[in-house]
């Protein structure tokens, strides 16, 4: 009946069978399986649309509270699920976002150029047909990689790509969020809440409301914060600091971070069920090293975006300069190759970039650092090292904080810490 009220011409089947006969006779744009059918298992009828009907997405409905089935039924490929007793407004959400599948497809051509994924690698390609797919699910993605290897660009493209587009897409950095505020920043806050609440806020969620949000660097998120948000993705409604009631929201959860995840787990500094929820796919972005076929072209990328911005001639790579990117081991990944591309072009004279433009870091990947055998004490050999990578990170970074931290690979916290405890002003 709800369905029906939102004008899409309904047609039920009874059992997998009748389903089958009538998929083969019609085009459905979206399905909805129940998880037992009388004579099989929803899962075997997801495998056979995607099999057989790939363009027609499958919501599977599942017993409340069986968060195995729906993630059972997400990795197997459905679009998404509902749980019984079915919420109609989520109902009426689902349906209109897989609807955009279909209408959309057409009008998503290739959206601002500075949002496409370079590289002609296989891993590159793999990952662009992966994220097609993936675009097509409502599936929560967790994307690993190293720092600077493309994780934030492959989430904005997941969100571009698929039904949501044309809703916000809105990305949080969990560990740059102060812990005091953070239930307010995620989840909004009413009017005297706390001093300072002066007028209702929004939090990120409803920010996100209709589309994605992206919680980036996922694993910096403190416990207790695990828990409520948790809480949010699976009952798919906050309730903002200070208020009484709930809110629906219909977001969509991507998530990356540049530390290994299942670890934190094992370690007991992430929770197993967060973990469990947010991981239902996932993506895993390759550093620079391990595709170095890349660099020609992403270098000549960033040259051309950089002379654009300057107004410029785009200058040319010199071979030994060339030669020596090739070389280099890129720990802070393509971002690291976009920033040295950057100094080097303010640098370079005659529209020719040398090898000496790039100012390569001596590479300390392949062979062991010097290390004085005098009587300096460890900790304070150590600290010195630590000091000279944070002053690196942040000349690197103009000084900005959560920039240098995120080459740097640690949260925003850890480098205030560091700072601190290294004495940098
Ligand atoms: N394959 C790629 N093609 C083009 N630009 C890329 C690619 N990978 C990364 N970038 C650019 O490099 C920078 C760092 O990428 P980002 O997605 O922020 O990395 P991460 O989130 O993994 O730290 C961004 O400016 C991004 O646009
Ligand atoms: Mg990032």
């Amino acid at each position: 009946m709800t369905l029906e009220r939102m004008d899409i011409i309904v047609h039920t089947a009874a059992d997998m069978d009748a389903a089958k006969k009538q998929l083969a006779c019609n085009e459905y744009d979206l399905c909805f399986t129940d998880m037992k059918l009388p004579d099989g298992d929803g899962l075997n009828l997801i495998k056979h649309i995607q099999l057989h009907y790939p363009n027609t997405p499958v919501a599977m409905i599942t017993a409340h509270g069986n968060m195995e089935a729906a993630i059972a039924a997400l990795k197997t490929g459905a679009y998404d699920f509902v749980s019984k007793p079915v919420d109609l407004q989520m109902l009426r959400n689902l349906v209109t976002t897989a609807l955009k599948l279909k209408h959309g497809e057409t009008s998503q051509v290739e959206r601002r150029s500075r949002d496409t994924l370079l590289g002609e690698s296989e891993q590159m390609r793999k990952i662009r047909n992966k994220i097609v797919k993936l675009a097509r699910s409502q599936a929560p993605v967790y994307i690993s990689g190293a720092s600077g290897s493309g994780k934030e660009l492959v989430a904005r493209l997941i969100h571009d790509k698929g039904p949501r587009a044309d809703t916000p897409f809105v990305p949080v950095n969990c560990g740059a969020v102060p812990q005091e505020l953070m239930e307010s920043e995620f989840f909004g806050h009413k009017k005297g809440s706390f001093t300072g609440a002066n007028t209702d806020k929004a939090g990120l969620f409803q920010a996100a409301d209709g589309g994605t949000l992206f919680l980036d660097e996922v694993a910096d998120l403190p416990l207790h914060m695990q828990v409520k948000l948790l809480r949010a993705i699976q009952e798919k409604s906050i309730r903002p600091v200070g208020a009484q009631t709930e809110v629906p929201v219909d977001v969509r959860i991507l998530s990356a971070t540049h530390k290994n995840l299942s670890q934190l787990v094992e370690a007991g500094e992430f929770r197993q069920d967060l973990f469990y929820r947010i991981n239902v796919i996932e993506l895993r972005v390759p550093g620079l090293q391990e595709r170095k076929d890349d660099i020609p072209q992403l270098a000549d990328h960033f040259l051309t975006k950089i002379a654009q911005q300057a107004g410029l001639e785009k200058p040319r790579l010199s071979n030994e300069a060339r030669e020596a990117l090739l070389n280099y081991s890129f720990p802070g990944n393509v971002r690291e190759l976009e920033n040295i591309l950057e100094r080097a072009f303010t640098l370079c004279e005659d529209d020719t970039i040398n090898k000496e433009d790039l100012q390569l870091p001596a590479d300390t990947h392949n062979h062991n650092h010097d290390i004085p055998m005098d009587d300096q004490p460890l900790d304070s050999f150590l600290g010195d090292q630590e000091k000279e990578a944070i002053q690196k990170a942040l000349e690197q970074s103009k000084y900005n904080k959560t920039a240098a931290a995120k080459l740097l690979g640690i949260s925003f916290r850890q480098l205030r810490y560091r700072l601190k405890k290294l004495g940098i002003d």
